[in-house]
């Protein structure tokens, strides 16, 4: 990870990704947390299974780093089939959907993640795909040119996206089964933690992943990260187990604060309450400000400060909450 990465950031990176491999559940019962989701799935599937047909689509949405990629896994090992993976921009024409679709067995997952970058073609052919195991493609040139009409498999479509509003309507109405993926309670943060560090072969000190927990912004993949930063900490000073101390320690130098934020977060609230007084704040003009792209803020940082009651979002832009005042060691306004 180069220095520039936010530690914080919920988005993947090459480290991430091989750490992640290690740490992934593979069946539900390892899946911790997302309780509703997990309920669900499970009817769904068991009924699935019972009829011995293909499970209906799935769309999992939610902010990144939550599980979606784990659970879209998690769901095609418990219904005994392959899992085909792909991702929205990686099919470029209709043409290599049909080449995907049609290698799929009777019952397979094709998962498409960042499914909202899907080409409009593409979308278009996943329609008839979708609802009714067919796809028409035209092929030849000129004079020859004619539609063939190719039967496809049983099979389950497992969509991800971090952004749900950007689906449209007719892509979003074939799945049967949508799932959101919510912030991890701290608890549960705690139990990921704990099974973390025994992949690693790390002790941890139980107040110890209680704080780190805390301030991993309800996510599993934050988390895993921090442990591994923490860790580091630990056996540079020669602990034998992860001390609460080194935890905060090591955060403290990461500078993510004891709610979890980092730099970025607090450099929102700080533009807004400098330079709007608390707000409204267009969400542009937050951008301009701190540099950073407005997808990213609202994909990343808004869901989590909404969640933790530090803005809320009106009409005409968001407003900062007194919390956000006292978090940065502000006097909040009188009429706020
Ligand atoms: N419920 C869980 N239990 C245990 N570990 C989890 C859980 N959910 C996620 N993780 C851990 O967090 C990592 C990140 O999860 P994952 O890649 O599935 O997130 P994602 O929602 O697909 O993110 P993105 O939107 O960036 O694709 C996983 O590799 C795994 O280590
Ligand atoms: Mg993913």
């Amino acid at each position: 990870m180069s220095d520039e990465e936010r530690i914080v950031d919920s988005k993947s990176n090459s480290e991430d990704q091989e750490m992640e491999l290690s740490l992934r559940p593979q069946y539900l019962s390892q899946y911790i947390g997302q309780d509703k989701v997990k309920s669900e799935m499970k009817v769904y599937i068991k009924a699935a299974l019972q009829r011995d047909e293909a499970l209906d689509h799935v769309l999992l949405y939610g902010p990144p780093g939550l599980g979606k990629t784990t659970l879209a896994f998690v769901i095609a090992n418990e219904m005994h089939v392959h899992l085909k993976s792909t991702s929205g921009p990686a099919i470029e024409k209709a043409g290599d959907l049909v080449a995907l679709l049609s290698e799929l067995d009777p019952g397979d997952v094709l998962f498409i993640d960042e499914i909202h970058r899907l080409a409009k073609p593409v979308e278009e052919v996943l329609y008839s795909a979708m609802e009714d195991y067919y796809i028409d493609i035209v092929v030849g040139e000129g004079q020859t040119t004619h539609a063939v009409h190719v039967p496809l498999p049983p099979f389950t479509l497992i969509g991800a996206t971090t952004r749900a509003g950007q689906l449209s309507a007719p892509l979003r109405d074939r799945f049967g089964i949508i799932e959101h993926m919510q912030y991890y309670e701290e608890e549960d943060l705690e139990k990921i933690i704990q099974r973390s560090s025994e992949v690693f072969k790390t002790k941890i000190d139980p107040e110890a992943s209680i704080e780190l927990a805390r301030r991993s912004r309800g996510t599993p993949r934050i988390a895993n990260r921090l442990l591994k930063r923490v860790r580091d900490f630990a056996e540079v000073k020669g602990e034998e187990s992860i001390s609460l101390a080194t935890t905060q320690h090591a955060l403290t130098q990461l500078e993510v604060d004891d709610e979890g934020l980092d730099q970025t977060d607090r450099k929102i609230l700080r533009v807004m309450i400098e330079g709007y007084n608390g707000g409204p704040v267009g969400i542009k003009t937050i951008s301009a400000n701190i540099g950073e792209d407005t997808d990213t803020i609202e994909e990343v940082y808004e869901p989590y400060l909404l969640q933790k009651g530090f803005i809320t979002r009106t009409q005409r832009g968001r407003t900062v909450t007194q919390k956000a005042y006292l978090q940065l060691g502000l006097k909040p306004k009188d009429n706020n």
